[in-house]
């Protein structure tokens, strides 16, 4: 028996616009230690116990006299990097850095630019620099920097790697008697993504790069809401306003996923980063409320959290003559940076929320009613909370819900029809977060089955993005994640090729199918069994059009058909052994769960039945 063929038909569907993009967050070291080329872990010796009870102001270094090195904050930088470490010689001394991981990756042949800040308290003093294996053995020309400033100044030096090791580390070494004060020791690779300074690691942009994303969802997840509401907290809330200018004046917060956040990586980063991979920015603000702790800004004091969302939009798209667009110009990028999409909040369980997403939503549409708003419904499982998500974005008018879920494979099987019901004239869905819990090849395809739910409801789904997006082996938070990397290697899994597929040959529009090549009439001692079709609606109600019958002698044209769910329609029937049957699906009922049809062929009592996806 032939199979039924689908030829594209003559009416387009939906437009896929950005359906499918990805989300990083900061979570298992995506960004310190990962994405974010930085090779010194600690470099501003920031780590507290607030962000992991292990940490002190010296993880990640070894000292080689204690006594002579002590880390302090009476001369601080700046207030907002108060620590740095003294060094008063009483011997020859040394500090070394461990790097993430098991230590750095040091290549033959590479360049690597070292930076730190300094001052001297007793005059002019030699600082050797060093990168080294794991035993102490130069990797690299090591170097001799000339301190002379009794200010806190920036010196630089190139270092060129001519041996390969995994574990480097960086030494600093000091002659007895010295006695200076450092802080924001660095150490960078030349090749950067896109060469760019204080960036991203070449080979995980490259990934990134790879997968054709049309949207970049960035910093968090429960990064950005989980936190104090003062800014200047240590544990705040992430506030995009600490994340950009001159990195040693960022301060250093506590990454909710139990390490410490640099903010090296900033909004001004993620923005380029967005323009680097040809993806949207898509960034998300905290709506003065943190579920973890239901803590919430009053009402009354939420100006300054609104201000943050306009002072963004103005940041990524203004003038040069404005405020925050000159801000934006004098970091490097004069041009705007196209921001189209903006959500406030994520995974939100709470009233407190949704008591307070109105007043956002009505002052950054009554400033930028371009810009599409994403409300939030929360995690899936929180049931009725997912509703109630739904419902503020169905009053405020919200462009997009986020809806976040990470289920069994089994689930997303079940659950391939999810969207067909949604209504296309509300708040279109934005599955900002999920995953189908494994790095398997069968969870990759029935992802991929999914995906293909989406694309095909694209009326409803704007926009999705897997999670989490990176994962460094050595530091894991969350069991399934898209790329794993150490400092030196990149691992894609199986999942992420199911969505580079769907990322690199995204398509313009659904396109609606005609079906041809239908199985022919059984003979039986030379007589045509009578073929005869139908169409049966399986739980959803379809409307069929420009129904044809041809079998060579004459077109029996059937018109119009709405088969309304389990029932089945009889077509007409034909003795011919060589016929075609095309139809067009135009419409679904929104009401329904299923949009699967059947078309089949009767002999004598037995149905032939091909079930076709709607
Ligand atoms: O993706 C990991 C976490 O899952 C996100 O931070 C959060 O939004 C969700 O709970």
């Amino acid at each position: 028996m032939n199979s039924p063929q689908l030829v594209p038909g003559t009416k387009l569907g939906a437009p896929l616009n950005d359906l499918f993009g990805i989300f990083f967050e900061d979570i298992n070291h995506a960004a310190d230690g990962g994405l974010y080329a930085e090779m010194v872990q600690n470099r501003s010796f920031e780590f507290a116990p607030i962000d992991n009870e292990t940490y002190q102001p010296t993880t990640a270094w070894k000292l080689s006299d204690p006594a002579s090195l002590k880390v302090t904050d009476k001369d601080s930088l700046n207030i907002k990097n108060r620590h740095y470490l003294e060094v008063n010689a009483q011997q020859d001394v040394d500090i070394t850095n461990l790097g993430f991981n098991r230590g750095m990756y040091i290549e033959a042949g590479k360049r690597y630019h070292f930076s730190f800040f300094v001052k001297t308290l007793n005059g002019r003093k030699n600082v050797n620099v060093h990168l080294t294996d794991k035993v102490g053995n130069d990797v690299a020309v090591p170097t001799v920097i000339s301190v002379e400033s009794h200010q806190w100044l920036k010196y630089t030096a190139d270092l060129d790697g001519n041996q390969t090791t995994t574990e480097g580390r960086l030494t600093l070494k000091f002659e007895q008697g010295t006695h200076l004060l450092v802080d924001m020791i660095s150490l960078f690779p030349d090749d950067t993504f896109n060469h760019r300074p204080n960036y991203v690691r070449k080979d995980l942009g490259e990934t990134l790069k790879a997968l054709h994303p049309k949207f970049l969802r960035f910093p968090g997840g429960c990064l950005v809401h989980d936190g104090q509401l003062d800014p200047d907290d240590r544990g705040s809330m992430y506030r995009w306003k600490n994340s950009i200018g001159p990195v040693e004046q960022r301060p250093a917060r506590r990454n909710n996923w139990g390490y410490n956040q640099t903010l090296g990586l900033g909004y001004f980063e993620y923005f380029e980063l967005s323009e680097d991979i040809g993806a949207k920015p898509l960034p998300v603000l905290p709506g003065g409320y943190d579920p973890h702790h239901d803590r919430e800004a009053p009402i009354d004091q939420l100006g300054e959290w609104i201000d943050d969302a306009l002072d963004l939009i103005e940041f990524a798209n203004g003038s040069t003559a404005t405020k925050w667009g000159k801000i934006r110009a004098n970091l490097g990028h004069p041009k705007p940076f196209n921001l189209e999409y903006l959500a406030i909040g994520n995974e939100e369980v709470g009233q407190a929320f949704f008591d307070r997403y109105p007043y956002f939503h009505k002052a950054i549409k009554a400033k930028y009613p371009e810009i599409k708003l994403i409300n939030t419904a929360g995690p899936f499982a929180a049931g009725k909370e997912f509703d109630r998500g739904w419902k503020s974005a169905q009053d405020n008018h919200s462009d997009l819900v986020d809806e976040h879920y990470y289920m069994d494979p089994e689930w997303f099987l079940a659950n391939q029809h999810r969207y067909d019901s949604y209504d296309p004239n509300g708040p279109k869905a934005f599955l900002g977060e999920y995953a189908s819990k494994a790095n398997q090849w069968y969870n990759a395809v029935v992802e991929a089955s999914y995906m293909i739910g989406l694309e095909r409801n694209a009326d409803k789904v704007g926009l999705a993005c897997y999670a989490p997006l990176f994962c460094n082996v050595d530091y894991e938070n969350w069991g399934t994640d898209l790329i794993y990397f150490d400092q030196k290697e990149v691992s894609p899994t199986v999942n992420y090729f199911v969505q580079q597929l769907f990322m690199k040959y995204q398509g313009t529009d659904n396109v609606y199918y005609q079906l041809k090549d239908l199985p022919k009439a059984k003979v039986v001692d030379d007589q045509p069994i009578v073929g005869k079709f139908f169409i049966q609606g399986d739980k959803a109600r379809a409307k069929f059009e420009n129904i044809v019958l041809d079998d060579g002698h004459q077109k029996q044209k059937f018109g119009s058909q709405t088969v309304d769910h389990e029932e089945k329609i009889e077509l007409g029937s034909t003795d011919a052994t060589d016929y075609t049957i095309t139809f067009d699906v135009t419409k679904t009922d929104q009401d329904s769960k299923g949009t699967h049809f059947c078309f089949g062929q009767q002999e004598s009592d037995k149905w032939f039945v091909w079930i076709l996806g709607g």
